[in-house]
């Protein structure tokens, strides 16, 4: 299986997972052959791609970090929230559920190594967002050995992060174009707005709302509500910073295209220190593959490969198959191949 962008799908290749709308509903089932007709469809929707079974990719098992139905419900119930935040009682208890849930299936998952990306639409962003930057929390919160009460506790609060949206008008959320300065600012409220209602209404410990209001703050101070700086920005807040940003990096949103993983692995390096607590990146790089299994690369030395193992300890560096002759190489350990670099992704 691997993951093809959506302008390089062609009529005819075969689906290798379910797609599913927010509501829990298959869009489109596993072993589809796609046609133009689909393709179009996914198009308009805001699917970026999808992953396909092909001869190049027969072996490779992709392993998501946590189940196709666990996403789908907990998706289906961040839309509910989200939709309805006065359910109050209800909201808390299912995502304090859900947080649970989550950090269960990924530590029955051995290999915690973040390798696939997510499928969302233009309209279900927000909720399969929220879902995904719980998620890598939980799985960087395992690697930064927080105790199992606190990993339930951030999982939490990125689930609820962006639920101050919720209070804003639409228009502003979703506008495409850049928004006029006073538009900025009360986009930019939106932490304080979701903050500011969970504490009120939710009886939830201190660290999950604190997490909710510092998630927009920046490492260096620049960022906002409040402009604080390195660790006076809590752990959950800068937790949650670095994963908001890497998941809004690889989707593709109406005004931007979405980064390869290797590419927002890249921005995240680039503002180390700036944007990001540079403990956390180190972390972060150890748990999400640059280059995910089953992408194609373009090799230094003219060969073509695709990518079947991973390991923390250089992501930077995968296990391939060369394309024409099959030849296995581990980038990171092969002494003939010390010589030899990625140069590019290539999509076909
Ligand atoms: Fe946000």
């Amino acid at each position: 299986m691997r993951y093809v962008p959506i302008y390089c799908l062609r009529d005819g290749m075969k689906l290798g997972r379910n797609i599913y709308s927010s509501d829990g509903v298959t869009l489109l089932s596993k072993d589809v052959r796609l046609t133009d007709e689909y393709i179009k469809s996914l198009e308009k929707l805001g699917v970026n791609g999808v992953y396909i079974e092909d001869t190049v990719s027969h072996d490779i098992a992709i392993k998501s970090v946590i189940s196709d139905e666990l996403r789908v419900q907990a998706v289906k119930s961040i839309k509910g929230i989200y939709n309805d935040p006065t359910n109050v009682s209800n909201s808390i208890a299912t995502v304090e559920n859900l947080a649970k849930s989550i950090i269960c299936e990924i530590l029955n998952n051995k290999n915690i190594m973040v390798n696939m990306v997510d499928i969302k639409t233009f309209d279900d962003y927000i909720y399969s967002h929220s879902v995904n930057v719980a998620v890598l929390s939980s799985v960087i919160g395992m690697a930064m050995h927080l105790d199992s009460t606190k990993i339930e506790k951030l999982t939490a609060s990125a689930l609820l992060h962006d639920i101050g949206k919720v209070f804003m008008p639409k228009d502003i959320v979703n506008k495409v174009e850049k928004l006029t300065k006073e538009e900025e600012k009360l986009y930019r409220s939106h932490p304080e707005k979701g903050y500011r209602y969970i504490k009120q209404h939710y009886t939830v410990p201190v660290t999950t709302y604190v997490g909710i209001l510092q998630h927009h703050e920046r490492y260096d101070g620049y960022g906002y509500p409040d402009g604080k700086r390195g660790e006076e920005i809590s752990k959950f807040g800068r937790v949650l910073c670095l994963c908001d940003a890497y998941d809004n990096l690889v989707s593709e949103r109406p005004n931007k295209k979405a980064y390869l993983p290797s590419d927002a692995i890249e921005y995240i390096m680039a503002n180390n220190g700036q944007i990001f607590d540079p403990k956390l990146v180190k972390i972060f790089l150890r748990r999400v593959a640059p280059y995910p299994l089953g992408t194609i690369l373009k090799l230094s030395n003219g060969e073509r490969a695709i990518v079947i193992g991973n390991n923390e300890e250089c992501s930077t560096r995968p296990t391939v198959r060369n394309l024409e002759n099959n030849t296995v190489y581990d980038l990171t350990y092969d002494k003939k191949l010390k010589n030899v670099t990625i140069i590019g992704v290539e999509n076909i």
